[in-house]
């Protein structure tokens, strides 16, 4: 069976990801910072038999994403799937719109969301690209938003969220280019507003479902939908 590599494991669509994957018979390795700290994610592991690994991984720290990729040296990686995200503390699910808006910048927080939403999966990519080229699938697929979309957005404000996840998707554009070669498919996703910490407990699509249709997406793409955006119904999104 197929390999898939989680990072954001431990709770909201990563764990959902973690979970059905497994379901599904896939080798599952399975990052977050504190694996440890995640019930569920322990429960999953230990009904897994061994086919979920584990691994503690912060993706802004370079140096534990080198030491991560050599432990991993030789082992095929079928889907690269970069789940981590971060909205910051001003968040859609906390303040609504009023997030994030014109004259309240967080300039650190700003940083550090580019870190995790925009660096950290070109980082992870360029360490583990010889295990995705080794595999029989051989995607790299990232957690994006339809706030990323510049051509979609009529509503403002949310600056750090929507440009870090824009670079992101700059950023996977030119991957899906560069390792074209290779035959490796690189695609952003977009997964509908779900109800998960970041979502917030009343946003109107289940993780469960969410997850469901961008597996089928993910099990769907094929080199002519590589560096296209995809939402987690199939539907292409423009950027
Ligand atoms: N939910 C939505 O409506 C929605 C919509 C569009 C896009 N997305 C994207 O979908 C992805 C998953 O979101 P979610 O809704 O599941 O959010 P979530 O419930 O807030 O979970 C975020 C995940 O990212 C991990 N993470 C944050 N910073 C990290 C770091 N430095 N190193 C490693 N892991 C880190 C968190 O780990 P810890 O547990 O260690 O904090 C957690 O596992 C994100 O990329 C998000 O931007 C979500």
């Amino acid at each position: 069976m197929p390999t898939v590599l989680v990072t954001g494991a431990g709770r909201g669509l990563g764990l959902e990801f973690v979970r059905q994957y497994a379901a599904d018979g896939w080798t599952v390795i399975a990052t977050a910072r504190a694996p440890d700290k995640s019930a569920e994610l322990q429960t999953l592991c230990k009904a897994a038999s061994g086919r979920i690994k584990l691994h503690p991984l912060d993706v802004v720290d370079h140096g534990a994403i080198e030491a991560f990729a050599a432990r991993l040296a030789g082992v095929p990686i079928d889907v690269l799937l970069h789940n981590s995200g971060t909205m910051g503390s001003h968040t859609f699910a906390g303040q609504g719109m009023k997030a994030q808006r014109f004259g309240e910048s967080h300039y650190e927080e700003w940083d550090y969301q580019f870190r995790v939403n925009a660096l950290a999966p070109m980082k992870l990519s360029e360490a583990l690209v010889e295990n995705v080229a080794a595999s029989g699938e051989r995607k790299i697929v990232a957690l994006s938003t339809i706030m990323a979309s510049i051509g979609g957005n009529s509503l403002g404000g949310f600056y750090a969220y929507r440009s870090s996840k824009a670079a992101l998707n700059a950023i996977l554009k030119s991957m899906a280019l560069d390792l074209a070669r290779r035959a490796i498919i690189v695609a952003p996703l977009h997964p509908g507003w779900a109800a998960t910490d970041m979502g917030g407990a009343g946003a109107p699509v289940r993780p469960q479902h969410s997850v469901a249709g961008l597996r089928q997406v993910i099990a769907g793409l094929t080199r002519e939908k590589s560096g296209r955006f995809w939402q987690f119904d199939g539907k292409e999104l423009g950027w």
